[in-house]
């Protein structure tokens, strides 16, 4: 069997109304310009993860629109929210076709997990004990399954003092509940609108940047930055070794209203 290829979009931050601007730009021309690169590019994938903040403010129609563009690709893909999602409305709009928002496949010989890191009404992450058993139960009942695990917030500090304050909140028990489990590789996250990779013991640890805005990095407060939307493929080995690589739209982001100071 060949590797499997797995796709990260992350952060879209879909309007509720078609064309609406956000920071100058229009997130949704955006996303789909992301993701048709991704499979025109490097595809066809055996799996596409969206990792959050798939809706700026959560509607029934920036959900539905997403729905949409996703299922013009002949692509399974799981949807995990972000502090700006709505995850009940996820559930129920984004979960048609190949299109879904489990929180656990077996995919070939792998493990895929999907976390749910929101407070409700917070851009702060947090791993809920429910969660975390839910992720141990997950473990203990694949031991022999490589795993790939995404969520939405970071488990790590990114550099960014502004960023850092949002992240995961209990970092410190899910990395010690995930070292204990050899067959976890990686976790992936997005919420931080950069790239990166780090290792903690025998695990790597991803951020991906966003299909629209991205952020400076190793900044002390908001700042966007001008490079442009990207994505991240993974290749899963048989074996389980996993490779990842961040891929990125050929464009200048000219529209971008640098002068913003949030979003
Ligand atoms: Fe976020």
């Amino acid at each position: 069997m060949a590797a499997l290829k797995v796709l990260q979009l992350t952060d879209l931050h879909i309007a509720p109304r078609a064309g609406e601007l956000m920071l100058g730009i229009d997130t949704e021309a955006y996303f789909r310009q992301t993701l048709k690169h991704a499979v025109d590019q490097h595809g066809p994938f055996d799996l596409a993860l969206l990792t959050g903040d798939l809706a700026q403010d959560p509607c029934v129609d920036s959900y539905q629109r997403i729905s949409r563009h996703l299922s013009a690709f002949d692509m399974r893909c799981l949807c995990l929210p972000g502090n700006h999602d709505d995850f009940d409305l996820m559930r129920i709009y984004l979960n048609s076709g190949k299109l879904g928002c489990d929180k656990r496949l077996v995919l070939g010989n792998w493990l895929i997990v999907m976390l749910n890191s929101q407070i409700i009404g917070s851009p702060v992450g947090m791993l809920a004990e429910a969660e975390l058993e839910f992720l141990e139960g997950t473990l203990r009942a694949h031991k022999r399954l490589p795993t790939l695990l995404a969520v939405h917030h970071h488990c790590v500090e990114s550099g960014s003092p502004w960023m850092d304050a949002m992240r995961i909140r209990n970092s410190a028990a899910f990395l010690a509940l995930i070292k204990q489990h050899p067959q976890v590789k990686a976790v992936t996250c997005g919420h931080v609108h950069q790239a990166f990779a780090k290792r903690e013991a025998h695990i790597e640890l991803f951020a991906t940047p966003s299909s629209c805005f991205q952020f400076t990095p190793q900044s002390d407060d908001f700042s966007l930055d001008d490079t442009p939307p990207g994505y991240r493929v993974f290749r899963l080995g048989e074996d389980g070794c996993l490779q990842s690589e961040v891929f990125r739209l050929p464009i200048r982001m000219d529209d971008l209203d640098r002068n913003a100071h949030e979003y």
